[in-house]
């Protein structure tokens, strides 16, 4: 009978843990939309998969009266489950306990989860729900996210990192979701800065909620810094567990395979662009009208716009989009769309997921905020990223392919594998107006009727380059394809290129135009 007093025992003490920091504190978190820190777990992983580690784990400060307060699991929760059976480790911070502030051992709880994730190669996903570093602690608590920073940077490209907003992470507490590969952020939840309000109000005399300062909208619109915005936070899980489903386990492994299935009709790709090239469309339609099912998963969705990435399933495997977006500045690459294209290639890069480029783009933006704002840094990360991706890479022109925006949307010269080019496709080193207007200026000018000897010029000069073929006799375009063929063709490719290698030179690592 011994046996059972212990396991009474045993389940009284997890019962006092799994409080947190106590019901008045719980009921304030829920007063706010938020669930707790184990609540969370639950509902994002598959029921009953979830087995949690240091559930006793106890702070160890003395300073300041700490010695006296108990803080049950120092304020994190660690362990690991499942996402429609796919092994995840996970840690999600308890604001409950103390505001879920990061001490020593709430560090070396989250550091130990993430050693897990990177040694078994799972997927780690981090819940932020946090006052930052634990004042008393001091430099323990510098030192702890330090050790997490290490962690996130070592694991880069190894295993899928992904971090989940869900209060406040303020300090450098966000240095971690930064250094990860998504982030989901939650309206009205979640808050992520630097320096607070008040350090504002102190240093610089302005007054600024923190809705306004980092809230979710802030992140997903403005810096770029969340990659998912959700307005509940159950709506967050579900693109969370979406997302699980696109990307493999780790570098090592490719993502896990589907039942392929039919795009759907209403997405019919020989209506969705206009014959007037000065028209837009919604590239998104395309792409819908290719993948499987038309289920297109877009990641940054309400940030620079004018470009638009995201997976979606070819043939039931996992497939990486970048597409321009003609709806949008008309598609023009500028310095946040170039941002956004480049992180996503190399991480379709570094997770063995292909990559298909869909081009209608006017070249790169003109103009002296673009200049100043360092376009040409900028811009150059989509010629770095798409040069050094070896994943199969294939590349569809639908219409504009000018100048720096031909060369720099995965085109040939940066190696990609198949190039196809529309009959639409007009690849020039600028738009048929632009160029007439400079080559033929003095004729234009010198005529009795500039008006329509301009028109005449444009017409020539779209007659000889403002199409596919010239690109297609030089062997840049691999074949000019129907719209309604580009499916086909594709999934050819992707067959073809299953078992592609490549050797390239040995370095340590190069120097990306960060
Ligand atoms: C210790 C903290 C804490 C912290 C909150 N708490 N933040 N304890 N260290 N950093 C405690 C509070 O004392 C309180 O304890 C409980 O958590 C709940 O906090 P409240 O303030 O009551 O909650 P709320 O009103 O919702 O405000 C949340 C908040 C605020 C906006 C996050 O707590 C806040 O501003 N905290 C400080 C944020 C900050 O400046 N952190 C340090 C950043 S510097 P009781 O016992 O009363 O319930 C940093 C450097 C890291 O992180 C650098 C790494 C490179």
């Amino acid at each position: 009978m011994a046996i059972n007093k212990k396991i009474k025992e045993l389940q009284e003490k997890r019962e006092k843990m799994l409080l947190g920091g106590g019901e008045q504190a719980i009921e304030k978190q829920k007063a706010l939309g938020k669930r707790t820190a184990r609540e969370r777990i639950m509902a994002l992983l598959d029921t009953n998969s979830f087995i949690e580690y240091d559930l006793f784990v106890e702070h160890e400060a003395r300073d300041f009266d700490m010695a006296k307060k108990s803080l049950p699991s120092d304020g994190v929760i660690i362990g690991s489950g499942t996402i429609y059976g796919a092994p995840v480790a996970i840690f999600a911070q308890d604001f409950t306990v103390a505001g879920g502030s990061l001490g020593r051992m709430h560090s070396r709880k989250i550091t130990k989860i993430m050693d897990h994730a990177l040694m078994m190669r799972i997927p780690l996903i981090g819940i932020n729900d946090s006052g930052g570093a634990r004042i008393q602690e001091g430099v323990n608590s510098l030192a702890g996210y330090g050790e997490i920073f290490f962690r996130n940077t070592i694991s880069s490209g190894v295993i899928p990192q992904i971090s989940v907003i869900l209060g406040p992470c303020a300090g450098g507490a966000v240095y971690s979701p930064a250094l990860t590969d998504f982030v989901f952020v939650v309206d009205n939840i979640s808050k992520m800065f630097i320096t607070g309000p008040e350090v504002i109000k102190t240093v610089l005399g302005e007054e600024i909620s923190m809705e306004e300062l980092g809230g979710a909208r802030v992140h997903s619109e403005i810096t770029g810094n969340a990659h998912f915005f959700a307005s509940t936070e159950e709506e967050c899980f579900d693109q969370i567990k979406k997302l699980i489903t696109f990307i493999p386990w780790n570098n090592g492994q490719k993502a896990k395979a589907f039942e392929p299935g039919e795009p759907k009709r209403e997405y019919n790709i020989e209506k969705i662009v206009p014959d007037d090239p000065t028209l837009p469309y919604d590239v998104k339609d395309v792409i819908r009208s290719i993948v499987d099912n038309s289920d297109f998963f877009e990641v940054m969705e309400l940030y620079a716009k004018n470009i638009v990435i995201g997976f979606g399933r070819m043939g039931g495997r996992t497939t990486g989009f970048v597409a321009n977006q003609p709806l949008e500045m008309a598609g023009v690459l500028d310095v946040d769309s170039s941002d956004k294209a480049a992180r996503f290639i190399r991480y379709c890069d570094a997770f063995n997921i292909p990559i298909i480029t869909l081009v209608d783009v006017p070249g790169y933006l003109p103009g002296v905020d673009q200049e100043h704002a360092g376009v040409i840094r900028h811009g150059a990360k989509v010629l770095y990223a798409y040069s050094e991706a070896t994943v199969p890479k294939l590349t569809v022109i639908i219409r504009k392919a000018y100048g720096g925006g031909y060369i720099a949307m995965s085109s040939r010269h940066l190696r990609a594998d198949f190039v196809f080019a529309w009959p639409s496709a007009e690849i020039a080193v600028m738009g048929p107006e632009g160029a007439a207007n400079i080559i033929f200026r003095k004729e234009i000018l010198s005529s009795e009727d500039p008006d329509g000897t301009r028109r005449k010029k444009v017409a020539e000069y779209k007659e000889k380059f403002a199409n596919p073929y010239v690109a297609a006799a030089r062997g840049f375009v691999d074949a000019v394809i129907e719209p309604s063929e580009t499916r086909r063709f594709l999934m050819h490719s992707l067959n073809a290129s299953e078992n592609k290698t490549v050797q390239m030179p040995e370095k340590k690592h190069g120097l990306p135009p960060l």
